[in-house]
């Protein structure tokens, strides 16, 4: 991020903060408890966001090198993403052409050939076919033609975009923007080395995950005793690109830059850029840390849905391997995901149990969230419902 944008953000904490202000989204709107329950509304974000929509699914730390690759499962189509032998970002459909097996059942790994376990057909990392046994028994095959099916893939900012469909466009200065463009080229993502990751299954739709990570209102009350030391609640910057929207959270070292002249200022340590990329990516900035999360839905239950955390770490400091940094920075982000897991979603779950019984209609997002405001009105507005208008009082 350009520094004069990050004293300008800095400068707006501080100011809310000395003043007990926070950002406004100028009214409350109500939100139906419908679009986390409704089938029919499922089915829409799972034709338009997941399975017509180009996906990140992880970071170019994803694949550390040549012949390295990842799978995809939360996907209507199994996905294997590969860095071929020349270091190209290559994805496929995760199935062997012969009889349709799904071809690699690890998550991530380093070889050279895919093997499929029911008749051995094997595949390079580039996804050409290169052995099938037997083929005097088998028959004349054109291997040529017969290589995995490729997805449409790029590798971008860092960060690793796959269209489900093999005729998909994938236009990421579309749907980022430009300026998004240049503010997450400026992070230099392509540096962050994988570390570890989770899967959290909850029992809420994707959206309630997505929604947990839209405010920090919560944080002195929901995480008192994990987040609130080290964050001011219920102060943040919100900035919208198109689609996507960016919220600083305020940590407590700010008050720091108070005694540094501001070229010295740094955001990174002042507060925590949080990305959030439509449809179902949240990217949580730390000092030298990202942390991704992909919400997924169940296509079968609009009360369930998996997120996928990763945890990544700015090359320099696993290189210099200064061991006491690398132990605290994992440590932490082990630590965050928990949060996430063991609080957040469990208000998400428990948000869930009360919208799945219908018994109240609608829930309320504040003046003080309005990432929620914009997030849900992006979305409605992508599958031409109405959006929810802002309201000056609750009263009804
Ligand atoms: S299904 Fe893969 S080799 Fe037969
Ligand atoms: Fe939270």
């Amino acid at each position: 991020m350009r520094h004069v944008d990050q004293v300008a953000l800095m400068k707006t904490l501080l100011a809310r903060l000395d003043s007990g202000t926070n950002v406004d989204a100028g009214g409350f709107r109500k939100n139906p408890t419908l679009v986390y329950r409704d089938r029919d509304l499922a089915c829409n974000e799972q034709e338009a966001f997941f399975k017509n929509h180009a996906q990140i699914i992880g970071m170019s730390g994803d694949l550390p090198d040549n012949n390295s690759f990842v799978t995809v499962d939360d996907l209507s189509i199994p996905i294997l993403a590969t860095r071929d032998s020349d270091g190209n970002f290559r994805a496929f459909l995760n199935i062997c052409r012969h009889r349709g097996v799904v071809l690699e059942s690890e998550s991530r790994g380093s070889t050279r050939r895919f093997s499929c376990m029911f008749h051995n057909w094997t595949y390079d990392i580039g996804g050409a076919l290169v052995g099938i046994p037997k083929p005097e028994h088998f028959g004349d095959v054109d291997k040529d033609c017969m290589g995995l099916v490729e997805l449409p893939s790029v590798e971008r900012l860092g960060m690793l975009f796959v269209h489900p469909q093999v005729d998909g466009v994938i236009d990421v200065d579309a749907l980022l923007g430009e300026e998004l463009v240049a503010e997450l080229e400026s992070w230099a993502f392509d540096e962050m080395v994988w570390i570890a990751c989770d899967t959290y299954a909850t029992s809420c739709n994707w959206k309630l995950a997505m929604d947990t990570f839209g405010e920090t209102y919560h944080f002195e009350v929901l995480h008192a005793d994990t987040l609130a030391p080290a964050f001011h609640g219920n102060v943040q910057c919100y900035d919208t690109f198109g689609r996507n929207h960016r919220m600083i959270l305020c940590k407590r070292e700010i008050d720091q830059m108070r005694e540094l002249p501001e070229d010295e200022w740094d955001i990174s340590v002042a507060g925590t850029p949080v990305y959030w990329l439509f449809p179902n990516v949240q990217l949580i900035l730390g000092q030298g840390t990202v942390q991704l999360v992909r919400a997924y839905p169940d296509p079968d239950d609009p009360a369930r849905h998996v997120s996928q955390v990763s945890f990544y770490l700015r090359s320099q400091i696993v290189e210099n391997n200064e061991q006491h940094m690398l132990d605290m920075l994992q440590y932490m982000g082990q630590r965050f995901g928990e949060i996430i897991r063991d609080e957040d979603y469990v208000a998400s779950a428990s948000q869930q149990r009360s919208a799945s019984t219908g018994a109240m209609e609608h829930v309320v997002f504040g003046r003080n969230e309005p990432a929620l405001h914009h997030y849900h009105n992006t979305y409605r507005a992508a599958l031409g419902m109405d959006l929810l208008p802002l309201l000056e009082t609750l009263a009804v």
